[in-house]
């Protein structure tokens, strides 16, 4: 494994060697120890959207594991693929850094700088994607279920990036994952479809979220409007009315179901601050293992 794209490109037995290198981890961390493979090493990152959890937790966990993270905002290189052509930015950066991590509009943009770049590259996000988000969700399921294998999740919402990395992490995991999305804002048929190939019946979409969420593990959901769709957002809040995780909804659930929200959560729209704030909300500890599952990506690709 040379770079982290997306979850479909990697095995079950990479994503599980992930997972437990994770969990390794957490457990020398939280010990006090430390593990020192990034010494020397430096990660570039590439941001063309606002970040929180993944820029934070990349440069913890590259400080973590005793390596370096340089932040590059596009303006600073006059924008990705603008001032110069990616390949020639990923041809550049190897000479430089160890690896580079990138967030992008465009998930083109992060394949050419993979495809160009001898170093490893990393998908902090893209339109498209969100791999490392899914990695993060599923410890976390591991954490307070105990298992993945036969795990039901209802993703309530948009068929978004979020929601396509999850679907893979499902199918390659053993886990079910049902999505309730309005029409025109489903998960593509053909993710659906390549799901599915991987393990039967791993991802289904229905229309009614009552039905979705009936019989969960997880209620999940993310935002109605991803970065870069700003100019969308009256329409879209028109949209998915009805599509909303909160207490009414809630009663179709099996009342121990958990709460899962990648956040940014926008209080009001996708989820009410009730939900958010509840004791099944585990929505912190998933965004803890960002950082958790960071660490395991870096030593495993630069280490
Ligand atoms: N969940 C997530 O990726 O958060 P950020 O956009 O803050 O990185
Ligand atoms: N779907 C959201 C996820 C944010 C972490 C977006 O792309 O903006």
């Amino acid at each position: 494994m040379k770079d982290f794209l997306s979850i479909n490109e990697c095995s079950s037995k990479e994503l599980h060697e992930l997972l437990n290198l994770s969990s390794q981890l957490k457990r020398l961390y939280r010990a006090g120890n430390q593990d020192t493979c990034l010494s020397g090493k430096v990660l570039a990152m590439l941001f063309e959207k606002p970040s929180l959890r993944t820029l934070i937790s990349f440069q913890v966990a590259m400080a973590d594991l005793a390596g370096t993270a340089i932040y590059v905002k596009p303006e600073d290189i006059g924008g990705i693929g603008k001032r110069e052509p990616v390949k020639d930015i990923a041809r550049v950066l190897s000479r430089y850094v160890d690896g580079i991590m990138a967030r992008t509009f465009e998930h083109e943009t992060i394949t050419e700088l993979a495809e160009f770049a001898t170093v490893p590259v990393i998908n902090a996000l893209t339109d498209r994607s969100h791999p490392c988000q899914a990695m993060a969700d599923v410890l976390t399921i591991e954490e307070h279920l105990g298992k993945l294998e036969g795990v039901k999740i209802a993703f309530i919402g948009d068929g978004n990036n979020v929601a396509r990395s999850l679907a893979f992490a499902c199918a390659k995991l053993g886990m079910k994952m049902v999505i309730a999305a309005p029409a025109g804002y489903q998960l593509d048929a053909e993710t659906i479809e390549e799901a599915n190939k991987i393990l039967a019946g791993s991802v289904e979409q229905i229309g009614e979220p009552a039905q979705a969420v009936a019989g969960a593990d997880i209620v999940y959901t993310d935002t109605w409007v991803s970065m870069g769709q700003e100019k969308e957002k009256q329409k879209r809040i028109k949209d998915f009315e009805g599509f909303q995780v909160n207490a009414e909804l809630l009663k179709s659930a099996p009342a121990g179901a958990k709460i899962m929200h990648c956040l940014p959560a926008y209080r009001g729209y996708e989820i009410t601050d009730e939900v958010a704030e509840s004791a099944n909300s585990i929505m912190f500890d998933q965004a803890e293992n960002r950082l958790t599952f960071q660490r395991a990506l870096l030593k495993r690709l630069m280490g």
